[in-house]
């Protein structure tokens, strides 16, 4: 076999909180492999993470201020890529679920396929894993839809207002340069979207500015507010707004009358 298609890679989420919320699997992952290439937010991860493995490479050292994350992510992937092809058995763990909102996972996958490599990713728990615990809201009841805020605000975009609407990236929306990493300019992408929101839902509907804990001693962060108040709430880099249902779900009358039903057999 060729040496190059030694290396593989294994793609592994640590969860919200690392240690508390990381898989028993993805743990092993981390230790067994040659190199970690890892999102090390705090202390308290890097810790961890060198507890397990004494080769952690720090992926956060490719933000830089002012640097499209688009470029942060091409050097993610490729450092990544680049240590497959020495032939290591490589581990990357991001926070959360290493598939959700983060592009380096994926590309890094694609990349190593294409190419012979064997490359596959495991899930994790995922902020939105965390929200429906957190604040006991069901996808199951009415319905669960989630949109990349700014791609929620810049295109138009079908929704539901009968069903759970959640927007990520709320602390970045209306950022077009994708280089801003601190929130400090959300503020009129929140005004804009709070204006669009009213004329879906009444003023006084409630949303929730929602954060899980990041260490289990430490409660989530939970504010909720009615819709009309949304342009005065403080958003942080990991702030994740939450609508819930106006919960009107009406009946598809014409289908049921297909399927040989009447309201009436089908209403709970
Ligand atoms: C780049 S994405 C990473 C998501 C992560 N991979 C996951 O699975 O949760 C960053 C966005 O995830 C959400 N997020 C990250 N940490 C969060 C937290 N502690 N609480 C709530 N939402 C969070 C926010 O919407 C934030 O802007």
């Amino acid at each position: 076999m060729d040496k190059k298609l030694k290396g593989s890679l294994i793609i592994v989420g640590t969860g919200l909180q690392v240690g508390g919320q990381t898989t028993i699997s993805a743990q092993a992952h981390i230790q067994n492999a040659d190199i970690v290439f890892a999102t090390v937010t705090d202390n308290v991860s890097k810790h961890w993470f060198d507890s397990l493995n004494e080769n952690i490479v720090d992926l956060t050292q490719y933000y830089g201020s002012n640097k499209s994350r688009l470029i942060t992510y091409k050097e993610m992937t490729d450092a990544i890529v680049n240590a497959v092809k020495q032939g290591k058995r490589v581990c990357a763990a991001f926070y959360g679920h290493p598939g959700v909102f983060v592009m380096s996972s994926h590309k890094a996958i694609e990349q190593l396929l294409a190419e012979g490599y064997q490359a596959k990713m495991e899930p994790g728990i995922s902020a939105e894993d965390c929200l429906v615990a957190d604040l006991g809201l069901d996808p199951g009841r009415v319905g669960y839809q989630a949109f990349e805020a700014t791609q929620f605000l810049f295109y138009q975009r079908k929704f539901d207002e009968n069903c759970i609407l959640v927007l990520w990236q709320i602390g970045l929306i209306g950022d077009h340069t994708l280089k801003i990493s601190k929130t400090d300019s959300y503020h009129l992408g929140l005004k804009v979207l709070t204006e669009e929101l009213l004329d879906y839902y009444p003023a006084d509907h409630e949303v929730i500015v929602y954060e899980a804990a990041t260490i289990s001693i430490f409660s989530a962060r939970i504010d909720r507010m009615a819709l009309i108040d949304l342009p005065k709430a403080e958003l942080t880099a990991i702030s994740t707004l939450v609508i819930p249902s106006l919960g009107a779900l009406e009946f598809d009358v014409a289908t049921l009358d297909k399927l040989n039903l009447t309201v009436d057999d089908v209403k709970k």
